[in-house]
């Protein structure tokens, strides 16, 4: 619990913090766009609203945040706006995981590593390696993640795990186990930037009892209070989880 600051503050009220947050941090492109600017100085700029955001996460006390960084799909954008970005991944492991890690940050990468070249694999390793003992916020980055990737090689990785099994075996409690992320707690609040309202194949199994909160703030705007809002809007919602709104209430 945490009573904070702006808007909780004034309403002197006790916050639930979710425990998990996911955020697709989109609108770097028109950030960008608006400025006359190309579009790679927004991603940079976004690269700031990121570390932001950690920190606040920190703070206020969320357990795991997870950043949209990269999709499976992203690979179809012109190819130099894609070596731009895998520039800034590298850029990124090479020189902010040190601030992370004294900042007791436990990093992880999910998605399909293998496509990455081997500069970036390494500096996966090595970040992941580097943090592994942190006991603080978990911060995973999504890159080249894609919902329907993950699922297939979840079926995969249990297939591998119970060779002697076949598929009539599976069950919803038996695939969880082998979805990325797994042995986190189950995002509780989704935040999309960017003013778009969709998942884009990002936690489509993890996410399926998650709170949406969508703004129209572009990511490189995304600040502090950009969260404390939409941890706000978290506070007012009632989840049923399919019971009912009085079974809720009274328990
Ligand atoms: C999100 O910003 C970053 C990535 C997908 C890598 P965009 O680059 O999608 O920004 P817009 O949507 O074009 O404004
Ligand atoms: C989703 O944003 C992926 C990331 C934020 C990394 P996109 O900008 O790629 O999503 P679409 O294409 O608009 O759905
Ligand atoms: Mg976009």
């Amino acid at each position: 619990m945490y009573s904070g600051f702006g808007l909780l503050k004034q309403q002197n009220q006790q916050v639930n913090v979710p425990k998990h947050i996911a955020i697709i941090m989109d609108g770097n492109g028109r950030w960008a766009k608006k400025r006359l600017l190309p579009r790679f100085i927004g991603h940079q700029k976004g690269l700031n609203a990121v570390k932001r955001v950690v920190t606040h996460c920190a703070e206020i006390g969320v357990e795991s945040l997870t950043l949209f960084a990269f999709s499976t799909e992203n690979w179809r954008r012109p190819p130099e706006e894609v070596n731009k970005l895998m520039g800034l991944f590298l850029k990124a492991l090479q020189r902010e995981v040190s601030k992370l890690d004294d900042n007791n940050v436990k990093l992880q990468i999910i998605g399909d590593r293998s496509a990455f070249n081997d500069e970036i694999q390494t500096h996966i390793e090595l970040a992941e390696a580097q943090t592994a003992d942190n006991d603080g916020l978990v911060l995973n980055i999504a890159a080249n993640y894609g919902g329907r990737w993950d699922m297939v090689e979840a079926v995969k990785r249990w297939q591998l795990a119970n060779p002697d099994l076949d598929v009539s075996h599976l069950d919803e409690s038996a695939l969880s186990k082998y979805v990325c992320l797994a042995e986190q707690a189950e995002p509780d609040l989704l935040i999309r930037t960017g003013g778009e309202e969709r998942i884009s194949n990002f936690l489509i199994w993890q996410m399926a009892y998650a709170e949406f909160y969508f703004t129209d703030t572009l990511w490189p705007d995304f600040n502090e209070k950009s969260i404390d809002d939409a941890v706000h809007s978290f506070n007012q919602r009632e989840r049923r989880f399919g019971q009912t709104g009085d079974q809720v209430k009274s328990c």
